[in-house]
């Protein structure tokens, strides 16, 4: 039976409005806090499983921050990894931190840009870092506890790597993707962020704006001289607080 003139009039409208709001909305309200969790197998003898995480951008949202935890210890990795952008102002560090130590597992970071730019005291990271086992890594290297993989992190622009232990698994942290391309030396993986995946994407095209340093690598894995490259699009957000087919993520590596 068709409908009256005036409903299907009204009908239109509302679908119209519905769809609407949800494109206004859906962007701030829901998708920056809609996490992904995205597993992949890196090479062909896997021994670890790896959580990346990146640009946490911790401005007081502890409910959420929490939330990150809770799923990073749920997928019981043998260590974590952060690539970078812990906050945005070195005021909201501390709070980072304490919900951060909730982590039962190591934990190995290399500084983002924003931590160099808002003074956050990395001595209070460095700290964190090693009371879970794990380490803060500004151009340094250590290993897995296992001692079956070298972890280095590198973060000028020319970067100075240690010596590579062509024995082991080689790990390479780094915020800025497109300093895979200056990495000398052959890496197993490679861990970056900086690029949040440009938080607004077109979909099944890319993104609209991307940060400096980050090249064609803005999402996802690439292949690189250096090796296997991973660019997580991060947990948090800088400048607008918004996500658009481009879901905060945390990633789960089998290497
Ligand atoms: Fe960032």
């Amino acid at each position: 039976m068709a409908l009256p003139k005036l409903r299907r009039r009204q009908l239109l409208h509302l679908s119209l409005g519905t769809a609407l709001g949800w494109c206004l909305l859906e962007p701030w309200v829901l998708e920056p806090y809609w996490l992904r969790i995205k597993k992949l197998r890196v090479g062909k003898a896997i021994s670890h499983r790896i959580v990346h995480i990146s640009d946490i951008h911790h401005k007081g949202n502890r409910r959420y921050l929490k939330k990150v935890v809770g799923i990073v210890n749920a997928l019981s990795p043998d260590f974590v990894c952060f690539t970078g952008d812990w906050v945005e102002e070195a005021t909201h560090l501390r709070e980072a931190l304490e919900i951060m130590s909730a982590i039962r597992h190591p934990v190995y970071s290399v500084p983002g840009n924003h931590d160099y730019s808002s003074g956050a005291a990395f001595e209070a990271i460095a700290q964190f870092c090693q009371s879970t086992g794990g380490a803060w890594l500004v151009d340094q290297d250590t290993l897995s506890r296992d001692g079956q993989i070298q972890i280095i992190g590198a973060t000028g622009s020319q970067l100075q790597l240690p010596p590579l232990k062509q024995s082991l698994k080689r790990l390479l942290l780094v915020h800025y993707p497109l300093f895979a391309e200056r990495a000398k030396g052959n890496f197993d993986l490679v861990l970056a962020g900086h690029s949040h995946g440009g938080q607004v994407r077109v979909p099944f095209w890319r993104a609209l704006v991307l940060p400096y340093d980050v090249g064609p690598y803005d999402l996802g894995l690439f292949q690189t001289k250096a090796g296997p490259l991973y660019v997580n699009p991060g947990i948090g957000t800088f400048y607008l607080p918004i996500r658009a087919w481009c879901r905060p993520e945390i990633t789960v590596i089998e290497l």
